[in-house]
This record gives structure tokens, C-alpha cells and sequence, in this order.
């Protein structure tokens, strides 16, 4: 029994899994907050390239993950599919997806001292309010006592096709081979690192994405939640 009075539904899966979509579409379905936790370590690999901070030295990029202000804005019309981010004041929603922060975004992640100063500030979030949390550890190290754990698969072929439309309808200049390149190294920094690494946290439902419509999927997952959760609903 959770001592928290909200709700936490935690969804954590590999790159481009279809957490996001999902967890948009469940939170505004359950008028929960929609958080999520990737566009933070998004933020600082984008503020480390920004300033010229070497993304392999870990007290530089934990001074900075402490020293810049990370603000988040819910999903509106002007941003589009994305919640808006600002480091510093700036908007950087766009700028935190360019090819350029998905190189390194799973170096700082794989930092101690970052992960513990991001993490802070998710719990926060995550123990005041009904919220969606989405990300890599949300249900293994952030929100362990989450309601809910959803862990989303695809293959990685599937998940590169998806994140090279989504790059190209932006207009992006990149190859199918040059995203399934550094998504298979980003799976792997993020599998693989010390600390926190992705896994399926033992109390998870795992859900293949691969062969679903979004609609079944958030059919399912309405169901799921609908049972596990219902009472607190
Ligand atoms: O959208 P996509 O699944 O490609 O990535 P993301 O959720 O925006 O996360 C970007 C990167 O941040 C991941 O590859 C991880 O290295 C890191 N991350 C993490 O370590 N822990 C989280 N809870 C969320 C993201």
C-alpha cells in the first residue's frame, strides 16, 4: 500500500518505444500530469554541447546539471507533439531532439552525480502529484513504488523506422542506417551503465508495441489500469 494520496503510472522502455505517445494519450485520458523525465537529461546534454563542457567529465556535467534551471511546460498548441522545455529561460524543445544531443544525451545519463541530482527533482514531481512519469528507471530507481509499471518493447528496427520518420517530417538530413546506428548505441550506454541501467523492473507488465495500433495499445492499457488501479482512481 503506498503512503502517497496520488497516482504514479511508471512507463520505461528502450528508444523510441512509444512511451511518449502512449503516456500522452493515457495522461490526458486519465487528466494525470504528463511527465516526461527524458527531455531533463535531454536538457543538460544540450546546455554541456551549448557551453563547450566535456559530456565524459562527470563533475562538469553534474556542476551544470545543478546549475541550470529546468522548466517544463505541459503539451500546448504552439509546441505541438512535445511538452515545452526552457533551460535558463530559453525554449529548447526542438533544439534538445536534434541528432546532435542523441550522440551524447547517453553519456551524461550514464553520470552518477547527474542521475542523482535529476532524479530529486523527478520525485518531487512524481510523489505530488497524479502523474504519468516516463523514461529508462522511472519504475527501477525513481518511482520504485509506483501504481503501475509499464514496460514498452519493439524491435529495434521498427523503433529506428519510427524515429526516422519523425526526424525526416522535421525536416532533419539523416540516413535509416545513421538512426538505427546511434539508437543501438544508445540502447546499449543505457542498458549497460553502472548505474540505474534500463531493465524491466520486476513487478512490470511488458507490452510489444511492435504489432499494435496506439489505439489497442491505450485500449489495453486503460484496461490494465482500469483493474490495478481502479479503486484509486
Ligand atoms: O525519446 P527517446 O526514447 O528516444 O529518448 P528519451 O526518453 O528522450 O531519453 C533520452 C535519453 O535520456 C535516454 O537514451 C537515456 O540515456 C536518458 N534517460 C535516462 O537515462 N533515464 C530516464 N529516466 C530518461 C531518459
Amino acid at each position: 500500500m503506498s503512503v502517497r494520496n496520488t497516482v504514479c503510472i511508471a512507463i520505461d522502455g528502450e528508444a523510441a518505444a512509444g512511451k511518449s505517445t502512449l503516456g500522452k494519450m493515457l495522461a490526458a485520458r486519465l487528466g494525470y500530469l504528463y511527465f516526461d523525465t527524458g527531455v531533463m537529461y535531454r536538457a543538460v546534454a544540450w546546455a554541456a554541447l551549448q557551453r563547450g563542457v566535456d559530456v565524459h567529465d562527470e563533475a562538469a556535467v553534474t556542476s551544470l546539471a545543478e546549475e541550470i534551471d529546468i522548466q517544463l511546460a505541459l503539451p500546448n498548441r504552439e509546441s505541438g507533439q512535445h511538452s515545452s522545455v526552457f533551460v535558463d529561460g530559453v525554449d529548447v524543445s526542438a533544439a534538445i531532439r536534434e541528432p546532435e544531443v542523441d550522440q551524447v544525451v547517453s553519456i551524461v545519463a550514464a553520470h552518477p552525480g547527474v542521475r542523482h541530482v535529476l532524479r530529486e527533482r523527478q520525485r518531487q514531481i512524481g510523489l505530488t502529484h497524479n502523474v504519468v512519469m516516463v523514461g529508462r528507471d522511472i519504475g527501477t530507481e525513481v518511482m520504485p513504488d509506483a501504481d503501475l509499471k509499464i514496460y514498452l518493447r519493439a524491435p529495434i528496427e521498427e523503433r529506428a523506422r519510427r524515429r526516422y520518420l519523425e526526424l525526416r517530417a522535421r525536416g532533419e538530413e539523416i540516413s535509416y542506417e545513421q538512426v538505427l546506428n546511434s539508437m543501438r548505441q544508445r540502447d546499449y550506454l543505457d542498458t549497460h551503465r553502472a548505474v540505474a541501467p534500463l531493465r524491466v523492473a520486476d513487478d512490470a507488465i511488458v507490452i510489444d508495441t511492435g504489432d499494435l495500433s496506439i489505439e489497442e495499445m491505450l485500449a489495453h492499457v486503460l484496461e490494465i489500469v482500469h483493474l490495478r488501479v481502479g479503486a484509486r482512481l
